[in-house]
């Protein structure tokens, strides 16, 4: 097992503190790495990665929450690689990225390499390419300490809810691979759920990830009532209260399927849902 397991106590109390300004997320949860190497106060791979994080606040462009960045030449290149909840809008990602990010380089000063996830985005920075490679570590589970009351009943609904959602969010294509749902244990209980992978990673490396996601949470999170799997490249989180925007910013259309008979000009290019 990797080095990372961090539990997050106290999750009942902070859960309703939840609206709080970013400035004091109580779900930030991070990883320097030790072994990829150091930088130095002022050096060129440090400027390479602030100009990237300086940007986060204000980036114009919207790319459904993910981006892949990168500034300056090898061997001082910095890459970052930053992914927003799909139900955020733009400025709500902006800011999630801002504060991540620094927040980032504030924890891990010297290190190369680094992981942070916050509750409503993921940034990974690294002096190598990241891109659509599927990686085991750095990663963490932190839950909600409260037991759900009918732990087998909540665990089959919570199981079949993220088997669904798994496969939802892996055949969501290159943009954005999403999926958010509920379900109820027995007319008990209602679990609601949310699961995502950085979009660089085809539908087979995200379901492989979502599924390593999903053995963790029955090792660390059974029977509780709230969890969440952070993992370098897909997050996996449920509770018992829905915490997450119903209605996401839509995708544009998947352009029509390849017509077999004579070709035709393209019509509707672009259509919103
Ligand atoms: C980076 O610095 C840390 C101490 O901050 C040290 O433990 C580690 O060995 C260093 N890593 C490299 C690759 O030099
Ligand atoms: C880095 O630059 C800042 C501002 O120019 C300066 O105050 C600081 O002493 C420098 N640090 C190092 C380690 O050179
Ligand atoms: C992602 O960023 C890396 C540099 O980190 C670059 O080599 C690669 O071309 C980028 N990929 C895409 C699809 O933008
Ligand atoms: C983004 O969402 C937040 C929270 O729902 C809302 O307050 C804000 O107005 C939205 N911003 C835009 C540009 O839609
Ligand atoms: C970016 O986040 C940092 C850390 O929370 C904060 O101090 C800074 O004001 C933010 N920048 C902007 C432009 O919002
Ligand atoms: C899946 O991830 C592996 C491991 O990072 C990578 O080598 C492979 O290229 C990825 N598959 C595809 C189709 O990108
Ligand atoms: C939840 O169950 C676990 C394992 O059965 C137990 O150790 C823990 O004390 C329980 N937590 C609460 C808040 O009851
Ligand atoms: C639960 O999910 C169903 C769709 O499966 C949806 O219609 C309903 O609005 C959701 N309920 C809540 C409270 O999110």
């Amino acid at each position: 097992m990797g080095s990372s397991t961090f539990l997050l106590f106290s999750y009942t109390v902070l859960l309703s503190l939840a609206t709080l300004t970013l400035s004091d997320d109580v779900y930030f949860e991070h990883n320097c790495n030790e072994i990829r190497g150091n930088y130095t106060a002022n050096s060129t791979y440090q400027a390479n990665l602030n100009s990237i994080v300086s940007q986060f606040s204000s980036l114009t462009e919207f790319n459904y929450g993910f981006f892949n960045l990168s500034a300056g030449v090898s061997p001082d290149n910095a890459n970052v690689i930053a992914l927003c909840r799909g139900d955020l809008n733009q400025s709500q990602c902006n800011s999630c990225l801002n504060y991540t990010a620094t927040e980032l380089e504030r924890f891990c000063p010297s290190n190369k390499e680094a992981t942070a996830w916050s509750e409503l985005c993921l940034v990974r920075y690294a002096n190598r390419d990241m891109y659509g490679m599927l990686e085991n570590d750095p990663r963490t589970c932190a839950y909600n300490p409260a037991n759900a009351s009918n732990p087998e009943q909540f665990n089959q609904a919570l199981s079949e809810l993220l088997n669904d959602l798994s496969s939802k969010a892996a055949d969501g294509g290159p943009l954005r691979k999403y999926a958010a749902g509920n379900a109820t244990a027995g007319n008990l209980q209602t679990v609601y759920a949310t699961v995502q992978c950085t979009p660089d990673l085809d539908e087979g490396n995200c379901t492989t990830c979502l599924t390593f996601a999903m053995n963790e949470l029955r090792n660390c999170c059974y029977g509780r009532m709230g969890c969440r799997v952070l993992r370098p490249n897909c997050v996996l989180r449920f509770e018992s209260n829905p915490f997450y925007n119903q209605i996401a910013v839509p995708l544009p259309s998947p352009p029509p399927p390849p017509s077999p008979s004579t070709s035709s000009f393209p019509t509707s290019i672009g259509e919103q849902h």
